[in-house]
Formats: C-alpha cells, structure tokens, sequence
C-alpha cells in the first residue's frame, strides 16, 4: 500500500514538472535563441568598466562583423558659442566615432522625461540617423547637449540614465566668458542680417566668410553685462555639481585649442584607437578683444577692478603656430 501511494505521488509530482517545463520553454523560446545568437567573447576590460560598455543591436540594420565591437556612450554638455560645434567635428573626424549633433534643440525631443529618455534610447541603440552616422563598427556614440535644452530642468532623472546607461559626460566650457558673450551676439545678429548671400552660419570653413562676418561688432550693454557673466559662470557651476556623481570630464575651449592632449585623453576615456583628429571649421573672432566690440571703452571700465577682468586681456594661441589654415 505504502509503495503503491509513493508511487502516485511520485507520478502527479513528475507530470507536474512536466507541464511547467512544456510551458516556460514554449514561453522563453524567443529568448533563448536569443540568448545562444551572442557568443561574444569578454572584453579585456577592468571590472570597474563594465558599466561603460554596450554591445546594442540596432533595429534596423545589423552590426554584422562589428556586432561583437563594444560601443561606449557620451554626451558633450556645453553651452551655446562655447566652441563645441568645432569640438564636435573633430569628434567626427574619428572613424570610429558618432556624435549625432545637437538633437534637442528640437523643442518636442525635450518636452518632458519620457521623450527625452526615448529619443537617448534611439541614439545609445545606434538606430540615430545623422550625417555623423558612421559605419557598423562605431565605438563611441554620443550627441551634443546644451544646458539649456532639457538638461538642467530634468537634472535628476538624466543623472539617472547616464548612471544606469553608463553614458560618461564630457563638459565643454569657454573660460573667456565675454569672447563668448561676442560670439552669441554676433551669432544671433547673423540670423537676421545673413550677411553670407541671405543664409544664417553659425560656423564657417573658409578664411573668406569668417572675415565677412568678423566684420559685425556688437554692442555690449554694460548695465547688464556683469549680472550675465555672473549668471553663465553660475549656471556652469550649478551643472557641475548636478552631474558630478556620473563619470565626466571637464575640458575648456581654450585648453582644446592650446594643447591637443586634450583630445588624446577625450579618446582615451572612449577607448577608442588614438588619431590625429582635424576639423574644417576656421575661426570667425580672432585677434584682440578691443578691435571686436563696438563700446571696448564701456566694457573696459565695467569690467577693470572686477573678477572678470582677465577677460579683457586673456588670448590663446596654439602653441604651434599652424592652428588653421
Ligand atoms: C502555462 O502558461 C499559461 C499561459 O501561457 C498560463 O496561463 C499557465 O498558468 C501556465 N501554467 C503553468 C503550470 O505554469
Ligand atoms: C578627417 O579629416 C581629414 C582631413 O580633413 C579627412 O581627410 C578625413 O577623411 C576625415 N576623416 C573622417 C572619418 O571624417
Ligand atoms: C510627453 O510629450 C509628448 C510629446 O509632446 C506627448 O505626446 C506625451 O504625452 C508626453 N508624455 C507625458 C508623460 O507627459
Ligand atoms: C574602428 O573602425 C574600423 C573600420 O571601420 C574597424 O575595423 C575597427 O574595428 C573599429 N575599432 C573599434 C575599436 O571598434
Ligand atoms: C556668395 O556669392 C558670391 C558671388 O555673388 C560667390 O562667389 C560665393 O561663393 C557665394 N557664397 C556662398 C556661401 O554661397
Ligand atoms: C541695457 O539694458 C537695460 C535693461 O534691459 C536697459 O534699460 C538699458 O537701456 C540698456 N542699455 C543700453 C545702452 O542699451
Ligand atoms: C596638456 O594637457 C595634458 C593633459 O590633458 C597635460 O598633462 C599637459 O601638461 C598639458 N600641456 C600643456 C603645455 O599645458
């Protein structure tokens, strides 16, 4: 009897793992093949770095020979007129790098968190098609962010995705705030002056153009002009301190300029094989500060005896002098 009762319970408990094992493996059957088509081999990578490195399948084509090539991903958060359109056509120039442009100026991309975190996903996934989309074996994906485009107004929740998505930020900031302040002047007279044959050009690559539009010298209204140096030197600060806890690196325009190095390391935190990168752009200001500003004589007495005084003097040069052709 005792035989025969183990015997039943032993049977129903056997049917029973049965039926489950039917029913997971008719469920996971996508997975698994899933699961079996990524034999990558690990990265030589530190433990630490882990986090950083994505092997994303894009949607619409297929890595092919590159599926198994990790793909780190940054975003350069910067401020208008602050050289990062330059930066980022040296950025391009790598083969293995794709920096997707400045995407949320485009008001509905930013409208609120989910939109923002959903167009991040398009780009971190390699399905982003810009001029900078590069080949299947991209290393690095990344897209250009200013503070005002989102960043600052949803701090929290970016801090958050660039965490879980391990996206390393790159800051790039001006330390001449007034040859700054010149450049977005200019700039936004250029919208409605167009002095280049009726089209608007924030960034120029001939010697020709850049001359035609350093012709322009803005006014500066004095009145204003150290609560606006005060509040772009605050706003920097303020977005510091928000990303401080994701991985970052701080770089300034002018160090960029001065000294290549900068890019080796910006290269190197994207490990990405190190090259001589070279951008087209050509400088449109160039040259002292007092030959650019229409009120140089306002502009110098607000500034003589305040922190931003250095402003006035400050130049940068490369050291070799073959900057730009
Ligand atoms: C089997 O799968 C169905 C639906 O897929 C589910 O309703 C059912 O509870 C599952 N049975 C077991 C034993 O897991
Ligand atoms: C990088 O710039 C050089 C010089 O302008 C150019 O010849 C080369 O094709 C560029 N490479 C890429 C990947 O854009
Ligand atoms: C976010 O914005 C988009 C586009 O403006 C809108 O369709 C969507 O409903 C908004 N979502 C939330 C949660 O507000
Ligand atoms: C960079 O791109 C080249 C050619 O597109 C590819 O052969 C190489 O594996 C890539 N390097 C990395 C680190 O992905
Ligand atoms: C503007 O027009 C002049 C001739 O009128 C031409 O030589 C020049 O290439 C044009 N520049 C641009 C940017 O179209
Ligand atoms: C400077 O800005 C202030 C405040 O907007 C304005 O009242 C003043 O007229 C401006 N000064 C000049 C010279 O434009
Ligand atoms: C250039 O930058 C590197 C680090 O990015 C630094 O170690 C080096 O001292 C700098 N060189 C000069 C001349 O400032």
């Amino acid at each position: 009897m005792i035989v025969l009762v183990f015997v039943m319970v032993c049977g129903v408990y056997i049917c029973s793992i049965c039926l489950k094992q039917i029913n997971t493996s008719t469920n996971t059957g996508l997975l698994t093949v899933q699961m079996i088509e990524k034999p990558c081999p690990e990265p030589t990578i530190e433990q630490w770095e882990i986090p950083y490195v994505h092997y994303p399948k894009p949607k619409t084509y297929s890595r092919a020979e590159c599926a198994c090539n990790p793909v780190r991903n940054f975003a350069i958060l910067s401020m208008q007129r602050s050289g990062s359109g330059w930066f980022e056509t040296l950025l391009n120039n790598h083969t293995n790098i794709s920096s997707n442009g400045e995407i949320f100026s485009v008001k509905v991309r930013r409208s609120n968190i989910s939109t923002i975190v959903e167009t991040l996903d398009t780009i971190y996934n390699l399905d982003w098609f810009s001029s900078a989309s590069k080949n299947e074996c991209t290393a690095a994906v990344g897209l250009k962010w200013m503070l005002n485009q989102g960043l600052m107004q949803h701090h929290e929740e970016i801090v958050e995705y660039f965490k879980t998505r391990g996206v390393a930020a790159i800051f790039l900031f001006r330390r001449n705030l007034l040859r700054r302040m010149i450049s977005v002047l200019a700039n936004s007279y250029d919208r409605d002056a167009k002095p280049l044959n009726g089209t608007h050009k924030s960034h120029v690559h001939s010697p020709h153009e850049a001359e035609i539009l350093a012709k322009y010298k803005p006014k500066i209204n004095a009145t204003l002009l150290i609560a606006n140096l005060k509040q772009v030197e605050e706003t920097t600060a303020k977005a510091l301190e928000y990303f401080k806890s994701t991985r970052h690196i701080i770089l300034y325009y002018e160090d960029v300029v001065k000294n290549r190095t900068k890019l080796i390391d910006v290269q190197d935190l994207l490990k990405v094989p190190r090259k001589d990168l070279k951008s087209r752009q050509v400088k449109i200001h160039k040259g002292s500060l007092s030959s650019q500003i229409e009120n140089w004589d306002d502009v110098q007495k607000t500034l003589k005896g305040t922190p931003y005084e250095s402003f006035l003097h400050a130049d940068y040069r490369r050291r070799r002098r073959r900057r730009r052709r």
